[in-house]
């Protein structure tokens, strides 16, 4: 008998794959908090261009823009750029500028907030420092940088293919020199993913301020 529960479900008949199902689950969401504190702590006078990677159908694309950002939005996921463009055409947003693009090939704009939530494991491991570099020198001094990296702990590493990016807390000290930390939390326990398959989590999520140069 065929199994419904790891690669599919079926919505109406239809088989529906894991990043429908996910993105279907968050839409009910909302932002993310960790990008609500950021927006809090950021200093007016920067210019307000952002960029969200991973943005998936844009739960924290949507906040940005009706917070009055200039969004750049990217994702490898045609569906869910379709999705976010339609929203957000129904809600005669212009400020959106949104590219189906790759952690590995894509060029930042300068920016003043860099968000990534819930998205920079999936980066190939061999191309995330060469991601982070250009993150890091594409934000403005006095920029903020928030989301989501992965630990050494979580059941994915294990199991995931292609293999995730993860980090060391050592190697997360490394990469946030030049950066103040503004929020810091770690997450390594028992728990589910948002489409309600049970995982051993081990994630950090950081808000943290470029240094002025
Ligand atoms: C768990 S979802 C998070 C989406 C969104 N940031 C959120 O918080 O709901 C991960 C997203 O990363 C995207 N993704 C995975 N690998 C990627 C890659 N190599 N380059 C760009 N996007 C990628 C997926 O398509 C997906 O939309």
């Amino acid at each position: 008998m065929k199994s419904l529960t790891d690669n599919a479900s079926r919505k109406g008949g239809v088989k529906q794959d894991p990043a429908e199902r996910y993105y279907e689950a968050v839409a009910k969401l909302g932002v993310n908090e960790h990008l609500r504190l950021a927006l809090g702590l950021l200093d007016d006078s920067l210019e307000k261009v952002a960029v969200d990677c991973g943005c998936g159908t844009g739960r924290d694309t949507l906040y940005l823009l009706g917070e009055g950002f200039v969004v750049h939005a990217f994702d490898r996921n045609s569906k869910a750029l379709e999705q976010l463009r339609h929203s957000t055409a129904s809600a005669g947003q212009t400020s959106l500028i949104s590219s189906q693009q790759s952690f590995e090939q894509f060029e930042f704009p300068r920016a003043g907030l860099i968000n990534a939530s819930a998205c920079l494991y999936f980066c190939s491991p061999s191309a995330f420092d060469q991601f982070w570099s250009r993150l890091v020198k594409s934000l403005l001094p006095g920029g903020i940088f928030s989301g989501h990296l992965m630990g050494a702990n979580d059941s994915w590493i294990n199991s995931k293919r292609p293999p995730l990016t993860w980090h060391r807390e050592s190697d997360l000290a490394q990469m946030f020199t030049g950066f103040d930390i503004l929020h810091w939390d770690e997450y390594d326990g028992e728990g589910e993913t948002a489409i309600g398959q049970k995982k051993h989590w081990h994630t950090y999520r950081i808000v943290a301020r470029k240094k002025l140069d």
